[in-house]
This record gives structure tokens, sequence and C-alpha cells, in this order.
């Protein structure tokens, strides 16, 4: 397994914050090397770990999901321009081998931009396959829906990971994404299993949240989803929201929070699943 989207149709959730954290530890403690990328018109991912300047001359002078996806280059600069010219390398000076390929707002009406086009769910998967020889982790940032950009990096994985809150409404989403997911496997034709599901923003002193958790890893229903023993806690102190602030992740903002701690564990045991 080397290309995993990160999903689920619930918004804050924790993908995003997943996707850099995980990315970022794959590369740092395990010398894997790494390209994360943004397929959300948030440009969370992006925003996380490059500043906004950065990302305003990248976008310019190099590319973004909405060249590669070609809903911008085409129309603007009669040719798209290449993936490979979107990677921008080592984004974080301090993590060498995380590579990103960074989101546009322009992704907002990409349903609409593509909707005549063939095979519009496929243009990522085309174009990704020049290039993934060079990583060992491919991880895909997706928006909160199941529409053409989560499409593409779909159509492009092996393996997805979902990250989810511990409680009713979102138990209630798991079972409606698994679904989802099982319609568009069958109608757009393409294989791909979970690599597990991680529980995020945890109050560990919520009986709730815990009665929950072992309550859906007991539970048959679910049992392909491979719970991964990390859960992920509600950082209080908010280190987990302050960290994009500085471009960073956890790790380097605040090694010693209990999200990196727990991001780092999450990390050996997606690297120990990747095999
Ligand atoms: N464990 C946590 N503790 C505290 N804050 C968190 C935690 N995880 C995420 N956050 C914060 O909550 C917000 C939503 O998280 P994030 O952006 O990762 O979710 P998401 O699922 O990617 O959202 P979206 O569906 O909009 O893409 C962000 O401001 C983030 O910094
Ligand atoms: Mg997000």
């Amino acid at each position: 397994m080397k290309i995993i989207s990160l999903l689920n149709m619930k918004g804050g959730v924790g993908k995003t914050t997943c996707a850099v954290n995980v990315a970022t530890h794959l590369a740092r403690d395990h010398g894997k090397r790494v390209l994360l990328v943004d397929f959300d018109p948030q440009t969370n991912a992006s925003l996380s770990v490059m500043t906004e300047d950065a990302w305003d001359a990248w976008a310019d002078g190099h590319g973004t999901m909405a060249d590669v996806l070609e809903i911008r280059g085409r129309k603007e600069r009669g040719e798209p321009r290449k993936l490979v010219d979107c990677i921008l390398h080592d984004v974080i000076p301090e993590v060498p081998g995380l590579d990103l390929i960074p989101s546009h707002l322009a992704l907002t009406f990409l349903d609409l931009d593509l909707a005549a086009r063939p095979g519009r769910e496929r243009i990522f998967a085309r174009k990704i396959a020049k290039v993934r020889d060079e990583y060992d982790v491919i991880l895909c940032d997706c928006p909160p829906s199941l529409m053409t950009a989560t499409q593409n990096a779909l159509y492009a994985s092996d393996g997805y990971l979902i990250p989810m809150q511990p409680d009713y409404l979102s138990t209630i989403g798991l079972r409606l994404l698994q679904d989802r997911l099982g319609y568009l496997k069958h109608e757009l034709e393409f294989k791909i299993s979970c690599l597990g599901v991680v529980f995020t923003r945890v109050r560990g002193w919520l009986r709730y949240h815990a009665e929950t958790m072992a309550r859906l890893r007991s539970d048959k229903e679910f049992k392909r989803l491979h719970f991964f023993d990390t859960v992920i806690p509600e950082n209080i102190k908010l280190k987990l929201a302050e960290a994009p602030m500085e471009a960073k992740p956890i790790d380097l903002h605040d090694s010693g929070a209990s999200g990196a701690e727990a991001f780092r564990a999450l990390t050996k045991e997606v690297v120990a699943r990747l095999g």
C-alpha cells in the first residue's frame, strides 16, 4: 500500500491534522520519502506547512492541484502544467523528505468545471503514476465530501484511512461512508482497502467517548476497518490547532504536547501496517 487517502464526509474531524502530522513523522522518524497531496479547496493542509506568502509565490510560479486537475492551467495558459512541476520539495526545512502538492481555492467548483469531462475522476491517477516510484508513501488529504476531488484521490489510492470522532452521529457517518465507498468502488471500478480508522479529538474524561470506541471496536459490522490502538486526544491547550499558524506540524511546534506524542505513536502503527 503506497497511496493513501484520508477521508470522512464529516468535516472538522481531524483529517488534515492527521495527514500533516503523519506525513511529518513518516519522513522524520522513519526516513520515508513522503508526498502530501492537498485535494481540499480550503487549502488547510498546504497552509499548515507553508505560509500564505509562500503559497502565493508557489501557486503563481509553479502550480497547484488546480493545475493538476486541469481547471486553471488549461484555461489561463493554453497548456496544462505538469504534475511534477507542482511538487514543492522539502516543504518544511526541518523535515527533509516531505514534499507537497498544494491546493487552490479554485478547486471549490471542480465538480462543475469538470462536469462534462469524461473520465474526470481518473485525471490524478494517470498523472501520479509518473512520480509514484519516487515516494514510499503518498498521502491524499481529502475534502469532507466524496465528490470529484475525493474521487480522484480514491481512484489513485491503494488504501484509505478514516479519522473519526467517537460520537453517535459520527458512528452513523461511518456506516454511510462505507456504503458510499462501496458504491463508488463498484461504479468507478477501483480496488481499495481500509488501512484503518483512527479515533480523533478524544476527550479522555468523557465516559461516552470511551464507550463509543469500545462498542465500535467490537462491532462485527466494522471488523474490516481495523481500528488503530492509538487515539488522538482533544488538545485542550489547542497546541494542535495552534501549530498550523507557524506553518509547522505539532512535533516542531511543541514536541512534548500530548498530540505530538499521539501522532508519533499513530505513525508507528501506520508503518507497521504498510509493511
Ligand atoms: N485533536 C485535536 N485537538 C484540538 N484541536 C484539533 C484536534 N484535531 C484537529 N483540531 C483542530 O480542529 C480543526 C479541524 O481539524 P482539521 O482541519 O484537521 O479537520 P478536517 O477533518 O480536516 O476538517 P475539514 O473537513 O474541514 O477538512 C482545526 O482547527 C484543527 O487545528
Ligand atoms: Mg481538512
